[in-house]
C-alpha cells in the first residue's frame, strides 16, 4: 500500500467514529445555527406580496445551428418533447406540469428565466407593473395561459405564469418504492431488484439558481415584492469581522402547507450568469442508471452525486451541450412557515455531506 495515501494513526489516537445519518427535525438539526429574524424579508406584509404558487418552468434559447444537440442531451437527460414549432420546443417531465423547460430557437444561446406561477390574474398584473413588458397570451404552449416577463436589479429575465391548464394527472403512475433489505430490517423476501437502463425521467422543475454580484439589493427585490423566503443564508466575514450575507436559498413561502426548502438560490460570484436549473427525479437507483447513461453518452459532468447539506438533496450535476448547468436531485427537504431560517458561514462544506471534492467549475 501506498503510504503517502493513507493517514497514519497512532496507537493511541482513539479509533474514528463511525458515520451515521437519521432524519430529524428541523428545530433540532438547527440548534446550533444562528436564526435569522423574520423582520430580515419583513418589507410589506405578506398580504401585499405577489403571491407565488409554485415554480413552473424554465426559459432558454438554443441557437438553431445546434438545436438537435440539445434536444438529444434533454431526452438523455430524462425530458420528453411535449411540441416543437420551427421557433420553439416545450420539454416535459412525468408530473402534472405541461411543460418544464421552454426552449427558444434562436440565433445565440441565451438564459431567459425562471418562470413562477401566481395565484391570481391580479397577482399577473401587479407583477406586469415591475417591468416594461406587457403580458402575453402564450398561445402556442401547452396549458396556454399568459406570461409576462420583468428584469430583477441586477438585469435577470424573470417570468410570472397565470392561467395555465396542468395536467389533469401525472402521464406517469407513482412507482412503487423499492424494498430495500438493511442490515436488520429485510422486508424484500423471496423478490428480486430488477432494473432497466437509460435515462433518469424527470418529474418536476425543484429550482434555479443566479450567481450575482448585489446581494442586498437581490434578496430585497425578491423577498419584498413576493412570498419568497430564506430557508438559508450563508454569510462572509467583511474586513472588520462582520457578517455579510452572500448567498441565500429561497423557499415559496405556503404558510402551514411545506415546500420545497428552496426554489430559487442566489450566490455572489465574480461573474453574474444563471448557475443551474434542477430536476426531481424518482429515487437514488433511477439517478445513478441516469447518471451512467449521460457518462456513457460521452456528455460533461460537472460534480455528483454527492448529498447536499442545505437542503438535503443528493445531487448530480452536468453541462448540456451549450454549457448551461442542469441538475438531477433527489430527497430534498420541505419547509414551512413553522421552519426556522438559518444564517451560518460560507464554505465549502456547507455544499455536501459526501461526495467527490467541490469543482472550481461549480464555484465560478
Ligand atoms: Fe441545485
Amino acid at each position: 500500500m501506498d503510504a503517502t495515501a493513507t493517514q497514519s494513526r497512532d496507537q493511541n489516537d482513539a479509533p474514528p467514529s463511525a458515520n451515521s445519518g437519521k432524519s430529524v427535525p428541523a428545530s433540532q438539526a438547527m440548534k446550533t445555527i444562528e436564526h435569522v429574524s423574520p423582520m430580515r424579508w419583513a418589507s410589506g406584509s405578506s398580504t401585499d406580496k405577489i403571491k407565488i404558487t409554485k415554480i413552473s418552468h424554465m426559459r432558454y434559447r438554443h441557437p438553431a445551428g445546434n438545436i438537435d444537440s440539445i434536444v438529444t442531451f434533454l431526452l438523455d437527460f430524462g425530458m420528453e418533447v411535449v411540441k416543437r414549432t420551427d421557433t420553439a420546443i416545450w420539454f416535459g417531465g412525468y408530473g402534472i406540469d405541461q411543460y418544464v423547460y421552454y426552449c427558444e430557437i434562436g440565433d445565440d444561446k441565451k438564459f431567459l428565466g425562471g418562470t413562477w406561477e401566481v395565484e391570481s390574474w391580479e397577482d399577473l398584473q401587479r407583477a406586469e407593473t415591475l417591468g416594461n413588458t406587457k403580458i402575453v397570451e402564450l398561445k402556442d404552449s401547452p396549458g396556454g395561459g399568459h406570461i409576462v416577463t420583468v428584469h430583477d436589479p441586477e438585469g435577470f429575465p424573470v417570468n410570472f405564469i397565470y392561467g395555465a391548464t396542468p395536467r389533469p394527472a401525472p402521464i406517469k403512475q407513482p412507482a412503487e418504492a423499492l424494498q430495500v433489505n438493511d442490515e436488520f430490517s429485510k422486508p424484500r423476501k423471496g423478490a428480486f431488484q430488477r432494473f432497466e437502463p437509460g435515462p433518469a425521467a424527470v418529474h418536476k422543475l425543484g429550482h434555479f439558481g443566479l450567481t450575482i454580484h448585489d446581494f442586498e439589493s437581490q434578496f430585497k427585490w425578491y423577498t419584498s415584492h413576493f412570498n419568497l423566503v430564506p430557508s438559508d443564508i450563508l454569510y462572509v466575514p467583511d474586513e472588520n469581522g462582520n457578517k455579510r450575507d452572500v448567498a441565500a436559498f429561497l423557499h415559496v413561502d405556503l404558510g402551514k402547507a411545506y415546500t420545497d426548502h428552496h426554489s430559487f438560490f442566489f450566490s455572489v460570484a465574480k461573474e453574474k450568469h444563471v448557475h443551474h436549473s434542477s430536476y426531481e427525479v424518482h429515487d437514488y437507483d433511477s439517478q445513478n442508471m441516469g447518471h451512467y447513461w449521460l457518462k456513457e453518452k460521452g456528455y460533461k459532468p460537472v460534480w455528483g452525486l454527492g448529498r447536499h447539506k442545505l437542503g438535503s438533496q443528493i445531487f448530480d450535476y452536468w453541462w448540456d451541450p451549450n454549457g448551461f448547468m442542469v441538475e438531477h436531485y433527489i430527497d430534498g427537504d420541505l419547509v414551512n412557515e413553522d421552519t426556522p431560517a438559518g444564517r451560518q458561514p460560507a464554505g465549502d462544506e456547507s455544499l455536501a455531506v459526501w461526495s467527490e471534492p467541490v469543482p472550481s467549475t461549480f464555484l465560478d
